[in-house]
């Protein structure tokens, strides 16, 4: 018997969105669950800030965000969040950035040739990998990425960083901040965007800055410019307005609907105690999934680093390895575009800039039975496309 008699597995999952982002909308999502008598309305009248401040007061209640840290809706999703933090506060002392896949290595191209601050030490490690970040000095500010979504590994924990630290840490949290524990105190600006766990509609940052980042922002002027977009201080002291739903500029409506459905939903299944559980649980079946499948692995060899939203996982095996490098490229291409054809699953092929990958996001919007109905499928397209290549 062939691979390619594998039989076609009979479920199918019933959402087919496993992207890294946007991901899948929460269950039971449908545009009559956003409320729409904002829609038409300006963002700085009475209803429009309310709006915005109870998206605000709705994350610092479901993410546990401590009462003198303050939270942001910015423009330009996750990059502008971080760069706006970056652009603020780096300059003041050294300075590290710390990168390990395709999102980290932008914040270092940032330090490296746009802002290029004094004392610039880059930390760098291939996809897969984390480089050691114990040998960070307390003295440095610190740029890195807590999720890599390119590549699946996470930060195992914060140990790394010094509670007695005199840097700031500027932390790129998209692709985690709603699956896994964040310390705050060992945070200083934290940044995500509303299309990742949430699986929210996409547009703006969301900045969480620390008495820390509060004081630095307000005790220091960087020497380059800061566009309009970046500009958080007004006569010196950083504009609380902006953290209270006052926006730098205008925000989309329906997308601050959205992302307060999708928080209600989150509280209505229990919190971030919930959420945690159920990328855990889906992270779970895909990572059992990859340790029994003799022909694939975890992009991330160390399990204290696999990451339970996007699961990065690569090819093995004589076969795998006899492949030119095109054709290994058409393996997880092919499986992928093979069920995305059929309405199976889409968007899981790895990252364009990543080795030759798959990635299934397993966040908590994705329902359990959706992965596990996934795999079988991942399975049979194999084979077709072993077949196909051999
Ligand atoms: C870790 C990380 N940083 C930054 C980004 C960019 O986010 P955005 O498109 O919201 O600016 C992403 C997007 O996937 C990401 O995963």
């Amino acid at each position: 018997m062939t691979d390619t008699t594998l039989p076609q597995p009979e479920l199918r999952p019933d959402c087919p969105n496993f992207s890294s982002g946007p991901t899948a909308k929460f269950p039971g999502w449908s545009l009559d669950k956003l409320q729409t008598e904002v829609m038409g309305r300006s963002h700085r009248s009475a209803l429009g800030k309310a709006r915005l401040k109870y998206a605000i007061d709705l994350t610092r209640e479901i993410l546990g965000i401590p009462d003198d840290y303050l939270i942001g809706i910015v423009p330009a999703s996750d990059t502008g969040a971080v760069e706006l933090a970056m652009w603020n506060m780096l300059g003041a002392r050294p300075v590290t950035v710390a990168a390990w896949e395709s999102f980290g290595n932008v914040w270092i191209q940032d330090a490296v040739k746009q802002l290029k601050p004094a004392n610039l030490t880059v930390l760098e490690a291939d996809y897969g990998e984390i480089p050691d970040l114990t040998q960070i000095d307390k003295g440095d500010d610190v740029v890195f990425t807590w999720n890599g979504t390119t590549s699946g590994a996470k930060i195992p924990d914060t140990d790394w960083i010094a509670a007695d630290r005199e840097g700031v840490t500027i932390n790129d949290a998209t692709s985690a901040v709603f699956a896994q524990p964040m310390d705050w105190s060992k945070l200083d600006a934290t940044t995500y965007s509303w299309q990742k766990v949430m699986g929210s509609e996409a547009g703006h940052g969301m900045l969480i800055l620390s008495p820390r980042a509060i004081e630095r922002i307000e005790s220091y002027s960087p020497s380059w410019p800061l566009p309009k977009i970046f500009r958080v201080k007004k006569d010196g002291k950083l504009n609380r307005s902006i953290f209270e739903g006052a926006t730098i500029n205008t925000p989309s409506m329906l997308a601050t609907e959205d992302y307060i459905a999708s928080l209600e939903w989150a509280k209505s299944i229990g919190g971030l105690s919930e959420l945690h559980a159920r990328a855990d649980r889906n992270a779970k079946i895909v990572h059992d999934w990859i340790e029994a499948t003799p022909w694939m692995r975890n992009m991330v060899s160390d399990p204290a680093k696999w990451t339970n939203t996007g699961v990065c996982m690569v090819f093995q095996g004589d076969w795998y390895d006899g492949l030119s490098d095109d054709n290994k490229a058409a393996v997880p291409k092919n499986i992928a575009g093979m069920l995305d054809k059929m309405g199976i699953a889409y968007d899981f092929n790895g990252y364009r800039d990543a080795p030759p990958s798959l990635r299934i996001w397993c966040g908590s919007t994705v329902e359990e039975e959706d992965v596990r109905r996934l795999l079988p499928w991942i399975e049979w397209a194999f084979a077709q496309v072993k077949a196909e290549l051999s």
